[in-house]
């Protein structure tokens, strides 16, 4: 790390008046209302601020090409709203403090967060705005404390954001995840077999929980409540003694066994910031399969959670989130993250968004509503 950055030097950044150029950045795994951010971002920068919105492409990678910015002005943004994704691209590689290189196939890592630095002046952007989950906004805390004016707007799927209550991108993953469950349901019943259906949620198991309890599911995995084989199959066999010829098992790609860890495939990307996980919806597939009368079949929703149109739900946080950002801007208050608390839009300190990931409390309201509804949770 070289050197604090000084937007003064660069004439860019006087957050109370001057501010001329603002840049934009979104990082880590995407999410429906990525884009949704993006306009209301630029809108707003443009109609209250008359801000120059440079977009940086790719997560921070773009800080590392000679072409990896594009400016975003309001006829970039327009038709946005229902669009999944980002036009900004991102990635899970190129965190500037730990920046892999493949050299001779063996994984290098360096810092370059002066030239991240470098590059943010030369581009004479006064504040970065950093749309990302806990990855990104760690990046985003580093680079405040190195003196970026950064200001964060959080998303992920997984909505395993402690700072901010919900995270646009989960409501829009949960209805997908609940139109696939309810989609098998039919199958399986037909079937009489057990239907098996993996989600997305590495650390938290918001996912399937709500997906779970919304598709009316017989059994939900999370990676919070480490489950047991033989209790999964006693419950399948036991519905089945009372009439349930089906089941439908919902399971979060980063739940386990008690005392075992997250499954992670076997091709892994050595440049990524975070490890590929999955596998365990076909595992539990095959040793239920050995321990139950039924039939049992796995479909793995992946990526399909990620993609789409984002709900109005989502649509309105995001839009709300990426006007906020760009007032926080406005007046100074960087170092910080917008998030929702309650009905309100609020500012939180980057620190508070990056320190304890939002898992499912296990003795919450919602398993609690759950198990008294007799869903089973493996333990
Ligand atoms: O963080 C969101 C998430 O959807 C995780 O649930 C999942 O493990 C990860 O992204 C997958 O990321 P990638 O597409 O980079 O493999």
């Amino acid at each position: 790390m070289t050197g604090l950055y000084n937007p003064h030097r660069i004439g860019g950044a006087m957050p109370h008046g001057g501010l001329k150029r603002v840049g934009i950045l979104t990082g880590g795994g995407d999410c429906p209302g990525l884009n949704a951010v993006l306009r209301a971002f630029v809108k707003t920068a443009d109609a209250r601020f008359d801000w120059s919105v440079c977009g940086i492409l790719d997560g921070f990678e773009g800080l590392f090409r000679p072409d990896g910015v594009r400016e975003l002005r309001v006829e970039h943004v327009r038709g946005l709203l229902p669009r999944g994704g980002t036009i900004l691209g991102t990635s899970n590689r190129g965190d500037p403090f730990n920046y892999k290189t493949l050299v001779d196939g063996t994984v290098q890592t360096v810092d370059r967060s002066g030239d991240a630095l470098a590059r943010l002046r030369e581009l004479g952007v006064g504040a970065l705005v950093v749309v990302g989950g806990d990855g990104s906004q760690s990046i985003g805390l580093k680079l405040s404390q190195t003196g970026v004016p950064i200001v964060g707007v959080p998303k992920t799927i997984d909505n395993d954001l402690s700072a901010t209550d919900i995270t646009f991108g989960f409501d829009t993953a949960v209805a997908t995840a609940t139109d696939a469950i309810d989609k098998l349901q039919s199958t399986a019943e037909s079937h009489h077999r057990v239907m098996i259906v993996e989600v997305m949620g590495r650390h938290s198991g918001w996912i399937a929980l709500e997906a779970g309890i919304a598709g009316g599911v017989e059994v939900i995995l999370l990676p919070e409540i480490p489950f047991r084989l033989e209790r999964i199959a006693e419950y399948v066999q036991e519905r089945d003694r009372r009439g349930g010829k089906f089941s439908i098992i919902v399971i979060a790609e980063g739940a386990h066994q008690v005392g075992s860890q997250a499954m992670t495939l076997q091709r892994q990307d050595p440049l990524a910031i975070s490890v590929r996980l999955g596998g365990v919806g076909h595992w539990l597939a095959e040793e239920l399969g050995q321990r139950i009368h039924h039939e049992v079949r796995c479909a793995i929703l992946g990526h399909l959670q990620r993609g789409g149109s984002p709900s109005p739900f989502d649509r309105v946080l995001a839009t709300r989130l990426g006007a906020a950002a760009a007032h926080l801007v406005e007046r100074g208050e960087f170092g910080a993250m917008v998030a929702l608390r309650g009905a309100e839009i609020v500012a939180v300190p980057l620190s508070d968004a990056v320190g304890v990931r939002k898992t499912v409390p296990p003795d919450g309201e919602r398993v609690r509503t759950a198990r008294d509804l007799g869903i089973c949770f493996g333990d």
